[in-house]
């Protein structure tokens, strides 16, 4: 009976990131409206069978009192998740602070605060401080919860203070570490102040794992250079112990935008569009609003190819959606009005009294509207300054396989990397190339769009989200095997 037992518990796996996949919206005293947030992270999981994962994380919302949180905490539960609460002020300095306004610039090659977001940051230390304070919440909560062989698997830069404290609770526990965004070069990382802490903290982990080779080996370089460590073909050695570091390419849930097509509701989307738009080539772009993300010099490159190539004038549209993110960072509310000025100024010098060349929207659109416009999109648009993978690019290529549209994609995204031959690929920073690369794609002949659409579309549906989990969290088990088996020899 022990065996039958065995064949049918799945793992668990505790996966600890710092946002759970669901939003929280309080209704009354006790009552709460839950959403789920299909993000990749989440689409991934959820295709991955044999494991049975719970997600341990922040709901995203300030719960002071106890009813709200025992409420809050029992409507999760239904959802298998798990909530860490973080109350206004270390929200403030951790995850507005030492996450949003240090850490991810800094991982961009945005450097560290100057000028006016220096003016903006406060005190280096205690943010800092309260990072590590916020990852021991996190660190307590899994602990409450793991079960012995478990596997836990920490998420992104926000908990890279995460394995250190997990190791501590409990030295047998398996901790897999993943970073969703760039790992930049060690000469950028060294210019952190608690550039050691967090490398040490990560290294606790068993593996650590990136999107790209890049971001590896700029992360072991960073170990040897900042810890004096050795760096070896597996990974990272610390006295004999080795943490495994390698990349994992995420991917998406390819199917769920190819089913998606075939919805009546994304039909009539895809009708309207087409209508809205007849007579005019379509560009996309979607984006966070992020500095990340280049949407300033995106548009400066579309306004460019326009002043420069007035026979597409009227036949072209640059749709925009930019989805607000981060908003009580300051750099962001600067970014949206700087990124509305421009648009302002391109549809007034360009549009005429019944069309105007760039729409900009500043919301997220729902899922059947967003896979009707990559459906009818003739181009996208995807040109971060730098971008850990970039899925929208994949989202793009899975909703194209019958129009086999034209991705321009920014060669500092990690998607580069994947989509690289299929798609053409630009210097964001560049605005006359970007401009350029705009012309072509435009004009590009059916037979080459095809050819590139095919190996994009290749890429994307073998490569998916679920391949991903499953490849991470079997190494990590294998890992550990090994690491035991070092020791018994
Ligand atoms: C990036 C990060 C994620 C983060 C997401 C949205 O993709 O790698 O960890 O969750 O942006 O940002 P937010 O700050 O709203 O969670």
């Amino acid at each position: 009976t022990e065996r039958v037992e065995c064949e049918d518990s799945k793992q668990r796996l505790l996966v600890v990131a710092n946002r759970l996949p669901v939003s929280a919206t309080r209704i009354g005293e006790e009552s709460w409206s839950l959403e789920i947030s299909a993000g990749g992270l989440v689409s991934a999981l959820l295709g991955v069978k044999q494991f049975e994962a719970k997600w341990i994380g922040w709901a995203g919302v300030n719960v002071p009192d106890e009813p709200g949180q025992r409420a809050l905490t029992k409507a999760l539960a239904d959802k298998r998740c798990i909530p860490v609460f973080l109350d206004e002020e270390i929200v403030h300095q951790y995850y507005n602070g030492y996450c949003n306004n240090i850490l991810w610039p800094l991982f961009h090659y945005l450097g560290l605060p100057q000028e006016d977001r220096l003016a903006t940051t406060r005190s280096f230390q205690s943010q800092f401080t309260a990072y590590m304070k916020a990852n021991e919440m996190f660190a307590k909560v899994v602990n409450e919860h793991y079960e012995e062989g478990d596997v836990v698997w920490c998420h992104d830069y926000h908990l890279m203070y995460l394995p250190k404290c997990l190791k501590e609770y409990n030295s047998n526990m398996k901790v897999g570490w993943f970073l969703h965004t760039p790992f930049p070069s060690s000469e950028i990382h060294r210019t952190l102040p608690s550039r050691t802490e967090l490398l040490k903290s990560v290294l606790a982990a068993d593996l650590v794992g990136f999107h790209t080779y890049d971001y590896a080996r700029h992360f072991v370089s960073a170990c040897t250079r900042i810890l004096g460590l050795e760096g070896t073909p597996e990974g990272v050695e610390d006295q004999g112990r080795i943490t495994r570091i390698a990349a994992f390419p995420i991917g998406i849930d390819s199917d769920r935008f190819i089913r998606a097509l075939e919805i009546p509701d994304v039909q009539i989307h895809i009708k309207e569009f087409k209508e809205r738009f007849a007579g005019r080539k379509v560009m996309l772009g979607v984006d966070r609003l992020d500095m990340i993300k280049g949407i300033p010099q995106k548009i400066l490159a579309f306004e460019k190819f326009l002043e420069e190539s007035p026979e597409w004038r009227d036949k072209v549209v640059l749709l925009q959606i930019a989805v607000p993110t981060r908003t009580d960072v300051p750099e962001y509310q600067k970014l949206t009005s700087q990124v509305h000025e421009i648009v302002g100024r391109i549809n007034g010098r360009f549009g005429t009294l019944t069309t105007y060349p760039i729409h900009h929207l500043d919301r997220s659109l729902d899922f059947h509207a967003l896979c009707a416009l990559y459906a009818i999109t003739d181009v996208a648009l995807v040109t971060s300054l730098r971008d850990g993978m970039n899925l929208v690019s994949y989202e793009f290529v899975a909703c194209q396989d019958s129009k086999k549209g034209v991705l321009i994609l920014s060669e500092f995204a990690g998607a580069a990397q994947s989509l690289g031959a299929g798609a053409l690929l630009v210097n964001p920073w560049n605005i006359t190339e970007v401009a350029r690369s705009i012309g072509e794609a435009l004009e590009m002949p059916a037979e080459e769009r095809e050819k590139r659409h095919r190996h994009n579309f290749e890429h994307v549906t073998m490569h998916t989200a679920q391949v991903w989990a499953e490849t991470f969290v079997s190494e990590l088990n294998e890992t550990i095997v090994e690491a035991q088996l070092r020791i018994r020899h």
